[in-house]
């Protein structure tokens, strides 16, 4: 496990959620590896063998009113999922929350995805609320499950 560098960018648009990688790799260099562990976000890899097998980005909302939030898109290779990859990233990004004070982790998931959802709620997700057709794929409309993890007691001042 370790933070993301240049060279790895053609290995990630294979793992991306869409249906084909909808950016070139000189866009994902740019936008995920030039910095890849700061204040603002982390890109963090899994590697073996010299091949990346998993990615995970964690990003500060924009606005000010969500600076304290920070969401997350991550995937495992085909042949590699089920062997803990995806709880070792997610321990990484917990991780860089704490370091950075980030408060609380969002992301989405689609309802029927068990493994995503099996992964997400051994380390405490909650389940927040479902956005209807959210997502449009070429076999239609798609929900999405969001979800939330808080590093901080929300009972703290
Ligand atoms: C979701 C994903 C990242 C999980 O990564 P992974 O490396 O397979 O996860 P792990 O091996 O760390 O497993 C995490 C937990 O989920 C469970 N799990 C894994 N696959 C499962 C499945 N198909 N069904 C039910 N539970 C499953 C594991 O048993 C494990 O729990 P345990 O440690 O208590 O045994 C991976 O399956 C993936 O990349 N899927 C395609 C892309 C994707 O869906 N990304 C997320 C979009 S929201």
């Amino acid at each position: 496990m370790r933070p993301a560098a240049p060279g790895d960018a053609g290995s990630f648009g294979k793992f991306v959620r869409t249906e084909r990688a909808p950016h070139s790799v000189r866009y994902y260099r740019r936008r995920y590896f030039r910095r890849s562990w700061t204040d603002d976000q982390a890109s963090i890899v899994a590697v073996s063998g010299g091949r990346v097998i998993g990615h995970l980005n964690v990003s500060r909302e924009e606005s000010p009113v969500t600076r304290h939030v920070a969401s997350i898109g991550m995937a495992v290779a085909k042949d590699w999922r089920g062997h803990g990859v995806g709880s070792a990233l997610m321990a990484e990004a917990i991780r860089w929350g704490r370091q950075f004070r980030v408060e609380k982790l969002a992301l989405s998931v689609y309802p029927d995805n068990e493994a995503a959802l099996a992964l997400y709620g051994k380390f405490g997700f909650q389940e927040e609320g479902r956005l209807t057709g959210h997502s449009k794929k070429s076999i239609g409309y798609r929900d999405e499950v969001v979800m939330g993890l808080w590093l901080i007691d929300r009972a703290a001042p």
